[in-house]
């Protein structure tokens, strides 16, 4: 592990124009710097990098992130191996702190059975092509299936000889460590007697992202009915199934160019589509989809499009796992190719052109198609309809990030649609599922006083109509960052004599539960760490956040941090009087986004004691229902009076 001693060493070192400058031709543009983006095709430049805020944004794609964020983006290194390949050019003396023993041993372990697999590779390769029975059996099989040479040696295919134990032998007669050899899955041992796992059986190497081996996958020639189809590596300290997806190393640059993954069931599969020219394309192998998959595949895409046997079975199975796709911010597609038909068999029957057409025309949205399996087995019953209504506000309230708002709001659309049901009340359900599932993160189950959906969403009732608390909900949030960004940005600055800005704002919302008073939980941790170093005697800057170890800060910051507020000085020059920047009117700032947050607060307080008031049974209950609301309309009253009339227009 590398100490964080080195850690924060290599960041006072980050010069992020450097860094991304070694990659992309960079032009100074006032403050900042412009190129095209690595990220996207585009011929006018929009690919910002701001040097003061240590980030880069492209307006085009939308990508951001600061200097290591990009190194870990472009060359697709982990974050360790960023750090890495940044102490190398800074000249940096990386320490490391002791790692343990048992991590040594693992390391160890790995270290080896990569190198051992890496002799299994050539045996195997070398039996295929220059063997008696490599050639006649296995070789002969492959090229029957269509397979041609030059795929074949790309994926590095071998074959295990059907002796008992050629390959065991080779590998003893080169002092591998027996007890490494089991652990590959390679040989077995029979009573005390080593031989080939894979004994005549065709051999797909599993690689790594960056192409190491880490086991394989066996497949029978002739099918038996006693021995399994494929054997598979067992679990080791390399191979982690639950991480592994088959072809990943040779689609990693086509995800990327392409935007999408497609995603099949089996090694064949992948080797066909490859041939026919579609490389993007990774294997799961038949099960479904892991949080650690999909994670791999988010590296280089939000796209995921499935490709699967039209059968029940084979629905199902695409169905299954998809929503952790959807829950991981995902768009997933699918594709359901005829019956008995595999995309390997499939591409092969029809060819490689009519193949990439049939994909192009059959893509169904997932969340859709869904809806559409739902409604065919509902017919005219209204019970299984509520159901069916139920279960897909559920699917598309876990499309809540943020970013992700326009597409929620298209989902919402088409789906009230094909419901026939109203979209106002449909959204005002997905919304109240994700306001549920917000308040039982953030209250962790301590409160319970969740506010209803009227008093949360459509906050100044008399001045919103109930379809447009989309948008509402939207501004707000931009709302809430402008106001942790005042607190970021001018933090430290003169409030009055001896009170700084951070300490005004603390003053202000001190007795408030902040998650009463912002909806985005990142940012109402944000404020609190912001607090926490304050009064600890660190001086927090936006820097402290940029590289924060939890990159969902980091995230937060950039998109917080807007590059171009900042006024070009060539365009002051040209500008006779005097422009106020941002900078002279802080205070300004900082009241109105503050003011802001907090009248909202009062304005849901409002709504929620007038539904109270409507519900209240005695006169009592009404006196104080109406005492409440005169004190808080006071209050309202008085935060718009210190607002002025700014945030209003
Ligand atoms: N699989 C497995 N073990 C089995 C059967 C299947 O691990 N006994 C996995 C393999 O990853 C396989 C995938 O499930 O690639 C899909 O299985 P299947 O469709 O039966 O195999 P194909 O890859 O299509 O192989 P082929 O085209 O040669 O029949
Ligand atoms: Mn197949």
């Amino acid at each position: 592990m590398i100490s964080q001693e080195s850690i924060q060493e290599i960041q006072s070192k980050i010069d992020i124009i450097d860094i991304v400058g070694s990659f992309i031709k960079l032009k100074k543009r006032g403050a900042n710097y412009l190129g095209n983006c690595p990220f996207h095709n585009e011929k006018t430049p929009s690919f910002t990098v701001s040097p003061s805020k240590e980030i880069y944004k492209c307006f085009g794609c939308g990508k951001s992130g600061n200097a290591i964020g990009f190194v870990m983006d472009h060359e697709k290194y982990s974050y360790v191996e960023t750090l890495r390949w940044m102490a190398e050019r800074y000249n940096i003396d990386l320490k490391e702190t002791e790692t343990s023993p048992e991590f040594k041993a693992i390391q160890h372990t790995a270290d080896s059975l990569f190198i051992i697999n890496n002799y299994a590779r050539d045996f195997f390769t070398d039996t295929l092509f220059n063997s008696d029975e490599g050639r006649e059996i296995a070789l002969s099989y492959l090229r029957e299936r269509g397979f041609r040479e030059e795929i074949i040696k790309k994926f590095q295919l071998g074959f295990n000889p059907s002796a008992k134990d050629e390959f065991a032998q080779s590998a003893l007669s080169r002092q591998y460590n027996k007890e490494l050899l089991l652990k590959t899955g390679l040989v077995v041992n029979r009573d005390d007697k080593f031989m080939d796992n894979y004994r005549g059986r065709i051999i797909f190497p599993i690689h790594n992202l960056s192409g190491k081996i880490l086991g394989f996958g066996a497949r029978i020639i002739k099918s038996n009915d006693r021995a399994p189809k494929y054997i598979n590596t067992p679990e080791n300290e390399i191979y982690v199934k639950s991480k592994i997806l088959y072809g990943s190393y040779f689609a990693r640059t086509a995800i990327d160019k392409a935007n999408e993954c497609l995603l099949v069931e089996g090694y064949t599969d992948v080797v066909s589509l490859h041939q026919a020219g579609i490389e993007n394309v990774v294997a799961s192998g038949g099960t479904s989809l892991t949080t650690d998959q999909l994670r791999l595949i988010k590296k280089y895409t939000n796209n995921l499009t499935i490709i699967y046997d039209g059968d029940n079975a084979g629905i199902k199975a695409a169905l299954r796992g998809l929503d952790l796709a959807v829950e991981e911010g995902f768009n997933v597609h699918l594709v359901l190719i005829p019956d008995k038909e595999d995309p390997d068999s499939f591409v092969n029957k029809i060819g490689a052109e009519s193949f990439a057409a049939f994909i192009k025309k059959e893509k169904k949205d997932f969340i859709l198609f869904q809806l559409e399996i739902a409604l065919k087995e509902t017919g005219n019953d209204s019970t299984k309809k509520a159901s069916v209504v139920n279960q897909i506000a559920e699917t598309i309230s876990k499309i809540n990030k943020t970013e992700e708002f326009t597409r929620r709001q298209d989902y919402i659309k088409q789906v009230s649609e094909i419901l026939k049901v109203e979209e106002a009340g449909f959204n005002a359900l997905v919304n109240k599922l994700i306001r549920e599932k917000y308040s039982k993160q953030e209250l962790k189950g301590s409160k319970t006083d969740n506010f209803n959906e009227a008093s949360s969403l459509t906050i100044p009732q008399d001045e919103t109509k109930p379809d447009e608390s989309f948008s509402l909900f939207q501004k707000d949030e931009l709302h809430e960052q402008a106001m942790v960004r005042s607190l970021i940005e001018f933090g430290l600055k003169e409030w009055n004599e001896g009170q700084k800005v951070a300490e005004y704002i603390f003053s202000q919302i001190d007795d408030t539960d902040l998650s009463e008073l912002l909806d985005n939980k990142l940012l109402v941790d944000i404020i609190n760490l912001y607090r926490e170093w304050y009064y600890a005697g660190i001086e927090p800057t936006d820097k402290n956040f940029l590289y924060h170890e939890d990159k969902s800060i980091n995230d937060m910051i950039i998109r917080i941090m807007d590059v171009n507020t900042e006024i070009s000085p060539k365009w002051k020059e040209h500008y006779e009087g005097h422009i106020p920047t941002r900078e002279e009117l802080y205070k300004e700032e900082v009241l109105s986004t503050l003011t802001y947050v907090q009248l909202r607060k009062v304005k849901r307080l409002i709504a929620e004691n007038q539904q109270e008031l409507e519900k209240a049974k005695s006169s009592e209950e009404q006196m104080i229902c109406i005492e409440t609301h005169q004190h808080l309309k006071q209050i309202e009253m008085e935060l718009t009076k210190r607002a002025g009339t700014v945030i209003y227009k």
